[in-house]
C-alpha cells in the first residue's frame, strides 16, 4: 500500500512528539520523585511501625524548654493518640506516619496541613500560642469512614 509522503511525515512527527512527551513525563516524575510535600522524611515499615519506637508510644514528649515532640500514627479511621494536650506556647515538632493508606493531617485555621503516607515519616513544626481545642481532620479520601477520621489537640 502506498502512503502519501506528507502522511508519513505527519506520522513520524506524531511518534516523535509522543516519545518526547513520555520522556518529559518520565524524567520529570523520576527527578521530582513524586513525593508529597513536607520538610524532610525517612522510611519506615508500615506493617510494623506501631511496634517499634517511637511510634509504639504515640504522644507528646518534652524535648526542651517549651519544646515538644508529638509522635502520631494515622490509620483507617483515626489517629493515635486519640487526644493530646499541648501546653500553651509550646513549639511542637510533629512526626507522623500511616499504618495503612494515605491520610491527611490538617488543622483548619492554622497552616498545618500534611499528607500522611505509609512507609514515610512526615515532619512539621508549629508553635501553639493560642489556647483552645484544635480539630485535626483527614483531608485525603481514605475509605468509607474518611469523614469521621479526626482527633483533637487541646492547647491550654
Ligand atoms: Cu484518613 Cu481520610
Amino acid at each position: 500500500m502506498h502512503i502519501h509522503r506528507l502522511e508519513k511525515i505527519w506520522l513520524m512527527f506524531g511518534i516523535a512528539m509522543l516519545i518526547a512527551f513520555l520522556a518529559v513525563v518520565g524524567v520529570g516524575a523520576f527527578a521530582m520523585g513524586m513525593q508529597p510535600p513536607g520538610d524532610h522524611r525517612h522510611s519506615v515499615d508500615p506493617e510494623t511501625v506501631d511496634q517499634v519506637a517511637p511510634f509504639n508510644q504515640p504522644g507528646l514528649r518534652k524535648i526542651g524548654e517549651n519544646e515538644y515532640e508529638a509522635t502520631m500514627l494515622a490509620f483507617a479511621f483515626g489517629y493515635a493518640p486519640e487526644k493530646m494536650e499541648i501546653p500553651l506556647g509550646a513549639t511542637v515538632h510533629f512526626q507522623i506516619t500511616s499504618k495503612d493508606v494515605v491520610h491527611g493531617f490538617q488543622i483548619p485555621g492554622t497552616n498545618i496541613n500534611m499528607m500522611v503516607v505509609p512507609g514515610e515519616v512526615n515532619h512539621l513544626t508549629y508553635k501553639f500560642d493560642k489556647a483552645g481545642n484544635f480539630l485535626v481532620l483527614c483531608n485525603e479520601y481514605c475509605g468509607v469512614a474518611h469523614e469521621m477520621m479526626m482527633t483533637t489537640l487541646i492547647v491550654k
